[in-house]
């Protein structure tokens, strides 16, 4: 296993490339096996997760090239059903392929995704959708196996007592399509990567409007095309790298990225005084006073994205004063609190709360990373902390950010991979 060393203390200056957004193309791989036809994806971003759900069309039959960021899968259909517990395991958005299989083949086995370090990771919502489609779905040894004489539009609620899932509303989305008649989904999930994939299924013939508010109506059609679609770009990573400008009282422009789809985060920073020029697709991120504590709450989308939590709460760690940083998505995601601490951070929890007191100075520690974004809350916090700090168990980092210590290191920063 990899880990990144990095010496804090370097102002990130320069300009870094927003890469596709992986949360975006994870449910569009799955589309394609919608559709016996080829399908080209493009600003496809190089990661672990992307090659994982590649190899999960590839054992459900659907072969896919990848060269240079476009993704083609072939005109072929699929040839197995079963979509296995060791690959599902890994990456829980691979169950998004229940829908699709379920359309078009009338049959799936799909293993549970399981739990994961940021909870526990339930899919009622997904199989509370498919069946209201009319499919019949038993759990038996870890496996969701559901079929069906033919799917039926349906008029149906998907919120749970977390609000509104984008991969059940993606799954069910997706089935939907191809089922007879036409489905309303209330309390969809609104994020982009959601409305994306409608876009998508739109261009392969899908009947669907609506996508990126919480009420989605879907005209289920005959059959599917192929289609050549270029995914959004990260508005994670994106948002991210303006952490990275702000911790380091750096100066970055992050380009091919969509401000509209940050406003949340946009809003949050500027409360805290931040400067944002945007034009374009490009945002210039820089801090001229002293930054401000914030509050911040995480909400489904448009509210303040999960996925940030722990990048801004490294940004508040350094910030005097008290934040309070709640995490309305997922309770128990505060595995970076701990590494956090380590560092020299003033964090406390309270329940689904985090209050972090800053701090003057962090310093460099061997620090571990958990889960995706909780590694990057790590990365950010190295970038400021004084001395050397090693994040390891970096393969988390690399299912979710591509190329992230070039990137850095394009901007100055002093970070290195090393073997453990
Ligand atoms: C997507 O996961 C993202 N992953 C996650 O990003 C993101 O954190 C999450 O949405 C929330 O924005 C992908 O898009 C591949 P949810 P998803 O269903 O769809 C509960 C990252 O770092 N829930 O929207 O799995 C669930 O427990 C990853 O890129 C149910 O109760 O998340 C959570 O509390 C991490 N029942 C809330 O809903 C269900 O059937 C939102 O989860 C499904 C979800």
């Amino acid at each position: 296993m990899d880990k990144l060393v990095i010496e804090g203390g370097v102002r990130l200056k320069g300009e870094v490339e927003i890469s596709g957004s992986k949360n975006a193309l994870l449910p569009i791989l799955a589309a394609t096996l919608l559709t016996d036809e080829p399908c080209v994806v493009r600003h496809c971003p190089s990661l672990r997760d992307t090659n994982t759900m590649l190899k999960i069309l590839r054992v459900l039959g659907k072969a896919a090239d990848f060269d240079k960021g476009v993704i083609t899968a072939a005109a072929n259909g699929v040839t197995n059903h079963v979509a296995d517990y060791k690959l599902v395991s890994t990456m829980r958005a691979s169950f998004c392929v229940l829908g699709p299989l379920l359309a078009k083949h009338k049959e799936a086995k799909v293993s549970l995704p399981g739990g994961c370090i940021i909870g526990v990771r339930p899919v009622d919502l997904h199989l509370k959708g498919l069946r209201a489609l009319g499919s019949e779905i038993s759990v038996e040894g870890g496996y969701c196996i559901a079929r069906t004489r033919g799917l039926r539009g349906a008029h149906m609620y998907l919120g749970g007592e977390y609000g509104s899932s984008v991969l059940a509303t993606d799954n069910v989305m997706m089935a939907a399509a191809l089922a007879k008649g036409t489905t309303i989904i209330e309390s969809a999930a609104c994020e982009p990567e959601v409305a994306d994939l409608a876009e998508c299924l739109i261009k392969m013939g899908a009947k669907i409007k609506g996508h990126g508010t919480p009420t989605i109506e879907i005209e289920g059609v005959k059959r599917l095309k192929g289609f050549d679609h270029t995914v959004i770009p990260d508005r994670i990573e994106a948002g991210t790298f303006m952490i990275a400008s702000l911790i380091t009282r750096g100066d970055i422009l992050i380009k091919n990225v969509n401000p509209r789809h940050l406003m949340s985060v946009i809003d949050k920073l500027q409360e805290a005084g931040v400067q944002i020029r945007m034009s374009g697709s490009s945002m210039r991120v820089s801090i001229k006073s002293h930054i401000r504590p914030i509050n911040v709450t995480t909400l489904p989308y448009p509210g303040f994205p999960t996925d940030m939590q722990a990048q801004v709460m490294a940004l508040m760690c350094i910030t005097p004063g008290i934040s309070v940083i709640t995490e309305k998505i997922y309770p128990d995601r505060f595995m970076h609190v701990a590494e956090l601490n380590r560092m020299g951070a003033h964090i406390q929890r309270e329940g689904p709360h985090a209050i972090v007191e800053g701090v003057k100075q962090l310093s460099g520690a061997p620090v571990m990373a958990s889960d995706l974004r909780a590694s990057a809350g790590l990365v950010l916090a190295g970038l400021v902390a004084k001395g050397t700090t090693s994040v390891s168990r970096i393969y988390h980092l690399e299912r979710g950010y591509e190329n992230m210590e070039r990137k850095l290191a394009g901007l100055g920063a002093k970070i290195r991979r090393e073997k453990e």
